[in-house]
């Protein structure tokens, strides 16, 4: 099977990849480099000794991905790429409806007429907004807070409506908190700026200022500070997998949306303990007020995506933060330094 991969140079994209080189797919890249990074799709090149094929251009270059896809006999699709700072999707909200909504339409378009009809959609727990209870299932009311979230939301909105006039297949994954990095070593995570808990503080202690920032203590949480549900970008890779195969060879298959998120919820504080038991040092600690629109908890059921596809997660909290430290201790600079 040959897949389609936007966004491949990304932080979930690239991890991915090697999942599904591992389980046999043909893999294309194609990456406009916004946020990604050609240095990760080098290194998964060197990892399963094997080029990828990538090429650095815009996922609604329409005439380019023609050939694209008529020279890989492209059957499949992984849409990763976006843009996704939630802050910066409040301030330039045209950015992002452009990117991630107007480009997306296009693109959609382009593959209902190439009669590319599997597809897998990365969705984000920002279309829950503020739930009403926990753990958010995928009957729960979609009240997106910030543009980002009502972006992905517009997507899948859309893929609704195309499943339900041209049987259009595809699967939507809901990932909540991405985290860690793959077991080798030689990818992780790598945004610029980085706004995620878990590469902040580890980015800070390779750096030996130790410090992390806790935004709110005030939550009526165990301790005060928030709480969310962490994946682990291996087992969110597997989850794609799993969805392509489901859609390419079961002939029943049907559209789906999936929460990914472990059904497991720490809290701020939880993870600043995990992080200095794993690095051996001690962070100093300071409390800033909450920011607007966060949550006091976040945590996923992943009940549908066990019950329906089968998936299971593999990876612990604790997985999660050493696979990450071990990423972010020897790339101190990210791709940079490689
Ligand atoms: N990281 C998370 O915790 C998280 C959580 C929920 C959802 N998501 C979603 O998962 C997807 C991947 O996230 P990530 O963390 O890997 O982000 P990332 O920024 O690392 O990767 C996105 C990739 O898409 C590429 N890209 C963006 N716009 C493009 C365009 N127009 N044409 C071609 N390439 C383009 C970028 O260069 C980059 O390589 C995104 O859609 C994001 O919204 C991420």
């Amino acid at each position: 099977m040959n897949i389609l991969v936007t966004g491949g140079a990304g932080y979930i994209g690239s991890h991915t990849i090697i999942s599904l080189v591992d389980n046999g797919f043909s893999v294309t890249v194609i990456d406009n480099f916004c946020s990604g990074h050609i240095e990760a799709i080098n290194a998964v090149s060197k990892y399963e000794n094997k080029k990828i094929k990538v090429y650095n251009v815009d996922f609604s270059d329409i005439n380019v991905l023609e050939g694209i896809v008529k020279k890989h006999d492209i059957n499949g699709v992984i849409h990763f790429a976006a843009h996704s700072l939630v802050g910066e999707s409040m301030d330039d909200p045209l950015k992002y409806y452009k990117n991630n909504v107007a480009k997306t339409i296009l693109f959609l378009e382009f593959l209902k007429k190439s009669g590319i009809n599997h597809f897998v959609f990365s969705s984000s727990a920002a279309v829950y907004g503020i739930p009403d209870k926990n753990p958010i299932d995928e009957t729960s009311r979609l009240n997106p807070i910030n543009v980002y979230g009502s972006t992905k939301q517009a997507v899948e909105n859309l893929l609704d409506g195309m499943g339900r006039a041209y049987g259009f297949k595809y699967i939507s994954l809901r990932y909540f908190n991405a985290a860690g990095a793959h077991k080798s070593g030689i990818i992780g995570e790598d945004h610029r700026p980085e706004t995620h808990l878990i590469p902040k503080v580890l980015k800070s202690v390779a750096a030996g200022k130790n410090k992390a920032v806790v935004f709110g203590n005030d939550y009526p949480t165990h301790d005060g500070t928030a709480i969310r549900d962490y994946i682990h970008v291996d087992d969110l890779a597997g989850a794609h997998v799993l969805s392509l195969k489901y859609l390419i060879e079961d002939k029943k298959s049907k559209s789906g949306v999936y929460n990914l998120g472990c059904e497991k919820g720490y809290s701020v504080l939880d993870i600043l303990r995990k992080t200095e038991e794993i690095t051996g040092k001690k962070l100093k600690i300071e409390f800033a007020g909450r920011r607007e629109g966060d949550p006091a908890i976040l945590v996923a059921s992943y009940e549908k995506i066990k019950k329906e596809l089968g998936f299971e997660f593999k990876y612990s909290i604790g997985d999660i933060i050493s696979s990450a430290w071990n990423w972010h201790s020897n790339h101190l600079n990210g791709y940079i330094a490689t």
